[in-house]
């Protein structure tokens, strides 16, 4: 690899129409986070940038849907995300959005030289239109069935199911997402970047010069290159909000939101820094951008045709995309509410920023689309975080001052095994820096906590609190080794880990280590005093996890709730018939289970006529306890029935849920037993 001078690294900007979830954190910015922090334990000149996108129509949707203007969603949702982010220890130099003055005016100039030196083609054809919204459907706008996998529910731009870009006129039986409407056909001019003519650069540029890409992005970009064919993509759109087209008579369209994000990164330099122009077209620089797998095309093929086209900036040198992360066996979804939301994480798990790192990183999903579930968040802290790191780390401090007052013992020369196990951790240290410079943070996560694994059978193996006993000059040098490795821990874990280096650091009494000390046999002075250590990691308890999985469960609930259809209306019926049905109010007077059964209650009911005895299938839903005094709905006209061997003289009235779950139909105001239903 070339030797570069300096690092941009860039983020997918996040859509400020919802806040941020674990699987935009596993996908991007955690690993990105854990890239950075390393090269600047290795004091490399980096900068990284990132920040909100705020136009595009997934934000206008969410405006309309809230009833509020499109800049209350991103100006709320920018807030969320930012603070969210900074909480959670990433580090970004720079976190912008594209509303800023300097974004739009940075897209606008980007746009103008490409328009002036003849770059785009200009076409006017027919597009989906919305008489009653008054509106043009593009992207999101518009929803209809995906000519290639046939998900009715595919957008404008992509379907989500197959993953296949898509141009709203691609869509099978198109309908608005404004109005729902069947979308006219009305003709529009547009500005379109011709990739085609990019294509042979495109080939040579990643086929032949970036073979090192992860396979699933240069899979992606070859398919594109080589299968599908480049063609022509419009970067303008008749909406009214986005950064307006900076030419004259184009009032109503703005840039494609996919035009004007990636300058984002841009703006984002320019508004942090004066040198911005270094870190972008300094061939010496070298860009990366962190992205998830559904940015591909955009940070591989059009981005870089947007670049080579403007022809003063760098090219990405590598693009490291995410597969995706489900949640519980299902897609994570904002608009579904099937999330595990930042903002709510570190409310509820205070101070567990890197049990959540810890996790999102042992099982990234780098290679394949990865689950998150809240066993292995449990079993990854409880196993790995508390028994394996904590567990060492704390056997390691305690010992050292119960036995020298938290002072670095004093050796003189350590036997050959002790050295041998020191002589590892420099091999450790570099299979944890090849891991992370070929963007496999899974890897090196694991290679970092062999060190703790090392050092936790080191401790079993020379088992101090014997020795003791017998040989305390032997203690003094195991301590030494056991301290030795917990210095290299604290350095190692930093970039995946930093909090928990943080406290590990203020623990054993140091300022942190630059990358080139780690790997050192010796960066603990024999005399150094430690200050008192906490526990790093505390367990994580059953009834915790469970609480997360309800909270998952009652989501989903709701979603079915929301999503299920009325049943259809059955045949008409006469008055007549309607009156033959005689309902009255009755109050429970008891209530108990009808044994070796499991939805029946034997309910004794006050029907204000006399006292009956009504069998009714509702002990899945009711404890007989909890009901008895309820006022209930009855059809008391209803032919005795033998039900397990109980006689029931009527029917509970009651309503039921998509999910087949009851609910007793209560008068608003408690009126007389007996009171007549009509
Ligand atoms: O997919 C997304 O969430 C986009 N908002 C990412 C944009 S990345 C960049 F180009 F700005
Ligand atoms: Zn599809």
């Amino acid at each position: 690899m070339k030797n570069f001078k300096r690092h941009l690294i860039t983020c997918a900007l996040p859509y400020a129409n919802g806040p941020v979830h674990i699987g935009h954190l596993a996908g991007v910015y955690v690993p990105a986070d854990i890239y950075v922090r390393y090269l600047r334990l290795k004091a490399e000149d980096v900068m990284w940038v990132c920040g909100s996108d705020e136009h595009g129509v997934p934000i206008t949707l969410k405006a309309k849907a809230e009833g509020v203007t499109p800049q209350q969603i991103v100006d709320k949702y920018h807030e969320i995300i930012k603070k969210s982010f900074a909480d959670f220890g990433i580090g970004f130099d720079t976190y912008s959005r594209t509303s800023a003055k300097i974004h739009h005016e940075t897209a606008s100039e980007f746009f103008k030289k490409l328009y002036d030196n003849n770059d785009f083609v200009v076409k006017t054809n027919e597009q989906l239109y919305d008489a009653e919204a008054n509106q043009f459907l593009a992207d999101r706008y518009v929803t209809g069935t995906c000519p290639h996998c046939h998900n009715e529910g595919a957008y404008g731009d992509q379907c989500e199911k197959c993953g296949t870009s898509l141009s709203a006129m691609d869509l099978i039986n198109p309908k608005s997402a404004i109005t729902g409407n069947v979308p006219v056909l009305k003709e529009t001019k547009h500005w379109y970047l011709p990739l085609d003519k990019y294509s042979d650069f495109l080939e040579k540029w990643i086929l032949e010069d970036h073979k090192e890409w992860k396979s699933n992005v240069y899979g992606q970009c070859k398919s594109w290159i080589k299968d599908i064919g480049l063609e022509a993509r419009a970067v303008t759109r008749d909406l009214d909000w986005g950064v307006p087209v900076p030419i004259e008579g184009t009032e109503g369209k703005v840039l494609y939101v996919w035009f004007d994000a990636p300058i984002g990164y841009i703006s984002a330099t320019k508004e942090f820094t004066p040198n911005w122009e270094k870190y972008w077209k300094d061939p010496e620089t070298r860009l990366i951008h962190f992205i998830g797998k559904d940015n591909i095309v955009f940070h591989c093929i059009i981005f870089p045709a947007m670049l080579k086209a403007e022809g003063t900036y760098n090219l990405p040198d590598n693009v490291p995309a995410n597969e995706f992360l489900n949640l519980e066996g299902d897609k994570i979804s904002t608009s579904r509410n099937w999330a595990v939301w930042l903002h709510e994480y570190l409310v509820e798990f205070p101070g567990k920023q890197d049990v959540l790192r810890y996790c999102l990183t042992a099982n990234a999903p780098e290679t394949k689309d990865n689950d998150f579930t809240w066993k292995d968040f449990q079993a990854r802290n409880n196993n790995e975080l508390v028994a394996i790191l904590g567990n060492f780390v704390n056997r390691t401090l305690v010992l050292t001052h119960k036995y020298y007052k938290g002072i670095v013992p004093e050796v003189s020369e350590l036997k050959q095994e002790d050295k041998e196990i020191l002589a590892q951790i420099a091999g450790m240290k570099d299979r944890v820096e090849s891991s992370l410079e070929n963007f496999r943070f899974r890897e090196a996560l694991k290679e970092a906590m062999s060190l703790a694994r090392l050092g936790n059978k080191y401790l079993a193996d020379t088992e101090p609190w014997q020795v003791v006993k017998t040989d305390e000059e032997r203690v003094k040098e195991i301590m030494y080794v056991a301290l030795q490795i917990t210095a290299n821990l604290a350095g190692l874990i930093e970039p995946f880990l930093p909090f928990t280096a943080d406290n590990l650091l203020a623990f054993l009494n140091i300022e942190k280590y630059s990358w080139d000390l780690i790997g050192k046999p010796d960066l603990l002075a024999a005399g150094h005093q430690i200050n008192k250590a906490s526990l790093l990691f505390e367990k994580i308890e059953d009834s915790v996890v469970d609480a997360q999985v309800e909270k998952l469960l009652a989501t989903k609930k709701s979603n079915e709730m929301a999503n299920s259809k009325a049943e259809p209306q059955k045949e008409n019926i006469n008055f007549d018939d309607f009156t033959k049905m005689d309902i009255r109010l009755g109050t429970i007077l008891e209530a108990e289970k009808v044994p070796k059964t499991k939805k029946l209650l034997k309910l004794l009911i006050d029907t204000g006529i006399d006292k009956r005895t009504v069998v009714s299938g509702i002990a899945e839903f009711y404890q007989p306890e909890n009901i008895v005094g309820k006022q209930v709905t009855m059809l008391v006209n209803l032919a005795p029935r033998n039900i397990k061997g109980i006689e029931s003289q009527g029917m509970i009235l009651m309503a039921q849920n998509a999910d087949g779950e009851l609910s007793f139909i209560e008068p608003e105001k408690a009126f007389r037993n007996g009171a007549v239903i009509s």
